[in-house]
């Protein structure tokens, strides 16, 4: 017997662990992000740190995103490859290696880069001399995260100043990212912080410009803050990235948004009466966020993952799963499931519609 993927096959006939994504749910994740931009001053860059997919990429764009933001070169270049016309990658691109591969990228498409660093500003304007090329940067501000990034306020203008200054490179503005309030539960405290981190970028702003530079783009943000940073007058562009699939953490803080992402697994052993093995383990799901939940059968729940292998508790309904039965999980993290598989099984009505390979999946250099 061979096995093959056709259009039109019921989910539960495709062979695991395969990561599903449920086109509607997904379409209507899509569009109501897009939605919330639409005729607001502030647009969408999404983040495809999350879906690695061209495919996305090119629909997020579709539906009215000006760019796309990348975290890493390698995942530029999949995307840009495929015909994303403008990419920004938030993140700092460093060493002769990677800015060799930065300033080819700038050939195939408008490329924008975090620096926070004057040496690897040195280096890149250096390097698109050498090209012949050059490329937008972004001074990435520390906005309370403790990641990348210079100080808000003065630590930022001889840096601004020397990217405006950089033969190759323009000043195009800020880049910060408020990571560390994507999560806050409560809403009106996630706003209010949020205020405080993005008044940050304001401060730097104001300061720039009173320098005599010029700050025509403001960039961060993310699913869990996208309407508090993406009504602020001070922002210009939103990176929002987990929207378009979802997972059971992002759930909790974000329920306009649909879980559309599920890891589809069998189960291979029956041991004991309350104990379901699955064939998915940490190798097909992700666990720093927490255990992937199971979904669509009462009375299992997920004890432990190992390399290959789910362990779950079945109490009730779920006792009579037996050997070659399905399980679809829930991840808790979409962004790091997701990097674990080679192509989306998309999923209409339970049936198969398509194959999107995740492309850009890996390509963490
Ligand atoms: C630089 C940057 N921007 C935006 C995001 C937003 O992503 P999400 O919408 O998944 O919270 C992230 C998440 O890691 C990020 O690192």
């Amino acid at each position: 017997m061979s096995y093959q993927l056709r259009p039109g096959m019921h989910v539960l006939e495709i062979d695991t662990p395969a990561l599903l994504l449920d086109l509607d749910a997904f379409e209507r994740n899509v569009n109501r992000m897009a939605q919330f931009f639409a005729g607001r001053p502030t647009s969408l860059r999404p983040h495809a740190k999350t879906h690695k997919c061209p495919t996305i990429a090119l629909r997020q764009l579709e539906a009215g995103a000006i760019g796309i933001t990348c975290a890493k070169l390698g995942e530029a270049e999949v995307l840009a490859q495929a015909g994303v016309p403008d990419i920004l990658i938030a993140n700092q691109v460093v060493g002769p290696i990677k800015i060799d591969r930065l300033t080819d990228l700038a050939r195939e498409c408008n490329v924008m880069v975090a620096m926070d660093h004057p040496a690897n500003v040195d280096a890149l304007s250096r390097a698109c001399q050498a090209k012949g090329v050059s490329m937008r940067a972004l001074v990435e501000v520390d906005i309370g995260m403790k990641r990348c990034g210079v100080r808000p306020g003065g630590a930022a203008l001889p840096l601004a100043r020397q990217i405006a200054d950089a033969p190759g490179l323009q000043f195009a503005g800020l880049m910060g990212y408020e990571g560390h309030l994507v999560m806050i539960p409560d809403p009106d405290e996630r706003a209010s912080r949020v205020r405080g981190a993005v008044a940050l970028l304001q401060e730097t702003k104001d300061l720039l410009e009173r320098n005599g530079l010029a700050v025509p783009i403001v960039s961060g943000g993310g699913t869990g803050t996208f309407d508090m940073s993406g009504t602020h007058p001070t922002m210009t562009e939103i990176q929002a990235g987990s929207y378009v699939f979802m997972d059971a953490t992002y759930c909790r803080i974000r329920p306009e948004f649909e879980p559309a992402l599920s890891v589809l697994s069998t189960v291979i052993s029956r041991p004991a009466r309350d104990r379901v093995v699955t064939d998915t383990g940490k190798k097909a799901m992700s666990e720093e966020f927490g255990l992937p939940r199971p979904i669509g059968i009462e009375g299992l729940s997920t004890q432990a993952l190992s390399e290959e292998h789910g362990r779950l508790t079945a109490t009730a309904d779920a006792a009579s799963l037996q050997p070659g039965d399905k399980v679809r999980f829930l991840p808790s993290h979409c962004c790091t499931t997701v990097n674990l598989h080679d192509r989306l099984h998309v999923i209409q009505r339970d049936a198969l519609v398509d194959i999107w390979p995740i492309a850009a999946r890996g390509r963490a250099q």
